[in-house]
C-alpha cells in the first residue's frame, strides 16, 4: 500500500479566516479530512503535517526517506524562498507534487517563482482544495506506473 506524506507550510493553519477571497472559507482540518477520505477510497496511507517554520518542514522531508512513497506540498509563503526546502526533496529523491490553492501565476510577480517548480514531478496550482485532491491523484497514478516510467519523468537537477 502506498504511503504517502501531505505537508502543508506557513500560514495554511490559518485557512477558513486567511484571505478568503485567495483561499476560500474551508478550514484546513476540513481539507485534511477529503485527503484522508480520498486516501481510503484509493488505499494508501496519509499522514499530514502543517508548520509555520521552514526548518520543520525540512525535518519532515528528510524523515520522510524510507518511510513514505511520495509527498504532496504546499510550501505557502517558502514556495518562493525556500532553497532549503528544495534541497530536502532533491535529496531524499522521494516523488513530490507541488499544489497552491490559488493560481500563484495570476497573483504578484514574486509568487511566479516557485523554488520547486523544476524537481517535483508536478505541479497543481489554482483549484482551491481541489487542489490538494489533484495533485493526490496525480502521484498515486504516478506511483501505479512501472519504475522505467517514473524515473523518465524525473526533472531533478
Ligand atoms: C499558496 C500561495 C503562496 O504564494 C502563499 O504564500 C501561500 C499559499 C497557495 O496555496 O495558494 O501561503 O501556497
Amino acid at each position: 500500500m502506498a504511503r504517502i506524506l501531505v505537508l502543508h507550510g506557513p500560514n495554511l493553519n490559518l485557512l477558513g479566516i486567511r484571505e478568503p477571497e485567495h483561499y476560500g472559507t474551508l478550514r484546513l482540518s476540513e481539507i485534511d479530512q477529503q485527503i484522508t477520505d480520498l486516501a481510503r477510497k484509493e488505499g494508501v496511507t496519509v499522514e499530514i503535517f502543517q508548520s509555520n517554520s521552514e526548518g520543520a518542514l525540512v525535518d519532515q522531508i528528510q524523515q520522510a526517506l524510507g518511510q513514505f512513497d511520495a509527498l504532496v506540498i504546499n510550501p505557502a509563503a517558502y514556495t518562493h524562498t525556500s532553497i532549503a526546502i528544495r534541497d530536502a526533496i532533491l535529496s531524499v529523491g522521494i516523488p513530490t507534487v507541488e499544489v497552491h490553492l490559488s493560481n500563484i501565476h495570476s497573483r504578484e510577480a514574486f509568487r511566479k517563482t516557485s523554488l520547486i517548480a523544476d524537481v517535483v514531478i508536478g505541479q497543481v496550482s489554482g483549484f482551491g482544495p481541489q487542489s490538494y485532491l489533484l495533485g493526490f491523484l496525480g502521484i498515486i497514478e504516478y506511483l501505479r506506473k512501472p519504475v522505467h516510467l517514473q524515473k523518465g519523468k524525473r526533472k531533478g537537477k
